[in-house]
């Protein structure tokens, strides 16, 4: 070491970030990016498809360095039914070639390839290939299993599926270093691959923090408008609303405006957040079932003389005490093929006393709406079972307890009765929105309960000293064993 600066990594001082996918709705590789620019001092070549804005943090970063591929056009679907396995080999070939010439001539030859698995064909061959060639060495975060993904649509025991599995297999061992996301996914890896991973997991970075007052009645008077459209007629949000489109309002949905006070209002509905990237892993009709059960269940509870006076807050008499239930808004954020059948089906539903709103939000407005919501509902599965939710993971960030569909590793992150809770129907579901949501908004204390435990595991654990622990070690050790 000399002086006292610390060391640089690597002879170069560059490291390529390669995803084949939109680098906008890759946030692991954007942290990645930052990481190596901010923690390790590298100048950062990204190699993705673009689509959707990356965060502004990455984008205005003088050492990240983004280079943005032509996407593969979708197979049109007129196309004849003899053509499409020709398509469907000629697309990796294609992938293969322009990742090679992104890898091997247009960017600067980095230290070190840290590419996202899946999808493995044709990227990890490219990696390899382009670190042999450019006498780099590569690094594979593992996010999941590509073959597992690929079983969901053709079946686990396609001949197709094997072949991408030994492939996977064959070209991961080849990796000079490797992270994971799970400590199932490391003995998964460990044990029936042999390879050895570091367990990297998702930590929120810093912009992922609970929202003041003051930034959630902004986002409401952002959000304002969109708040107001129902689907179908008239729903009990759009009813409530003051019909103005005003960006400088005093009130909103949620918040009033008091001079220079701004105070939450006592009949706001309960805000539940989703994301999901509408694709048919994510059965979105739990919450849609879970949602009319809630609904029916407040019904259910409603006596003739039982009015609070306030025709969005209704009132269950049990033994003598009273409680009282809000109205739900649903906000659903994300893109994906499967929204617009959903938003058809919510369109039928005809509830009462809960709304839904599909939204895609902006890199910086979608941690300020995890920091002003409830609860979050996540109702990700895994294909391997053995990776686990990022939106979970932001949410803790944002101080947003959440209910997540349960499956084997889930509980690596979500703690059961501590910061969220589990369910396996959408009637486990609905019970669990009646528990935390009774006495709506101030006496709920399961609900604050879980907001506690939220909070504390988002202030304690932070993407920057994850990296700094388990994947900054991991890449200076590969990359110097490299320039011996
Ligand atoms: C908001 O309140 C301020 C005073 O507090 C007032 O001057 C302003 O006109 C109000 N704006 C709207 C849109 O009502
Ligand atoms: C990286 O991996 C390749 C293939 O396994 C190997 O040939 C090369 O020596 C490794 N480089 C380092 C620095 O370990």
């Amino acid at each position: 070491m000399d002086g006292n600066k610390e060391a640089k990594i690597g002879r170069r001082g560059r490291a390529a970030v390669v995803v084949l996918g939109d680098i906008g709705r890759s946030p692991r590789m954007q942290y990645h990016a930052l990481s190596l620019a901010l923690q390790a001092g590298f100048e950062v070549d990204i190699v993705a498809y673009g689509g959707s804005d990356p965060h502004s943090a990455v984008l205005e970063n003088q050492s990240i360095h983004i280079h943005k591929m032509t996407q593969w056009p979708t197979i049109p679907r007129s196309l004849p039914k003899i053509l499409r396995p020709l398509m469907l080999l000629l697309k990796p070939l294609i992938q293969f070639l322009m990742l090679l010439w992104f890898l091997c001539v247009k960017i600067p030859a980095p230290d070190v390839f840290i590419v996202q698995n899946p999808p493995s064909v044709p990227t990890l061959v490219a990696v390899k290939w382009a670190s042999w060639l450019r006498h780099a060495v590569f690094i594979i975060d593992w996010h999941n299993f590509g073959y597992t993904l690929l079983a969901l649509s053709l079946g686990r025991s396609s001949l197709f599926v094997a072949l991408y599995r030994w492939f996977e297999k064959h070209y991961g061992k080849m990796a000079n270093g490797s992270l994971c996301v799970t400590r199932a996914m490391q003995h998964e890896l460990q044990q029936n691959w042999g390879i050895k991973a570091t367990v990297l997991y998702d930590q929120p970075p810093e912009f992922f923090r609970p929202a003041s007052l003051e930034e959630k009645h902004e986002l409401f008077c952002r959000i304002h408008s969109h708040l107001n459209q129902p689907y179908g007629s008239q729903d009990c949000i759009s009813n409530g609303i003051i019909a103005v489109g005003s960006l400088d309002l005093n009130e909103t949905l949620f918040t009033h405006r008091v001079s220079n006070d701004i105070i939450l209002k006592q009949n706001r509905p309960a805000l539940i957040v989703s994301s999901t990237s509408w694709t048919p892993d994510e059965d979105f009709s739990i919450l849609l079932e879970a949602a009319v059960m809630y609904d029916r269940r407040v019904a259910a509870f409603l006596n003739e003389d039982d009015s609070t006076g306030d025709e969005f807050v209704w009132k269950e008499i049990s033994d003598g005490k009273q409680f009282v239930y809000p109205r739900l808004l649903f906000i659903i954020t994300g893109k994906g093929p499967e929204k617009e059948k959903y938003e058809e089906k919510i369109r039928k539903l005809h509830l009462k006393r809960v709304a839904f709103r599909t939204m895609w939000l902006s890199a910086e407005d979608y941690p300020l709406l995890l920091g002003s919501a409830d609860l979050g509902v996540c109702l990700h599965t895994s294909s391997s079972g053995l990776d686990l939710p990022m939106k979970v993971v932001d949410m803790f960030g944002c101080g947003l307890p959440v209910c997540a569909v349960s499956y084997s590793c889930i509980e690596e992150l979500v703690k059961v009765e501590k910061n969220g809770l589990l369910f396996s129907s959408s009637s486990e579901l609905a019970d669990e929105l009646l528990m935390l949501f009774k006495g709506f908004p101030n006496e709920c204390n399961a609900l604050k309960s879980l907001r506690n435990g939220a909070l504390e595991m988002g202030s304690s654990a932070r993407w920057a000293i994850e990296w700094e622990e388990n994947a900054k070690p991991l890449i200076s050790r590969v990359v110097s064993g490299s320039s011996k």
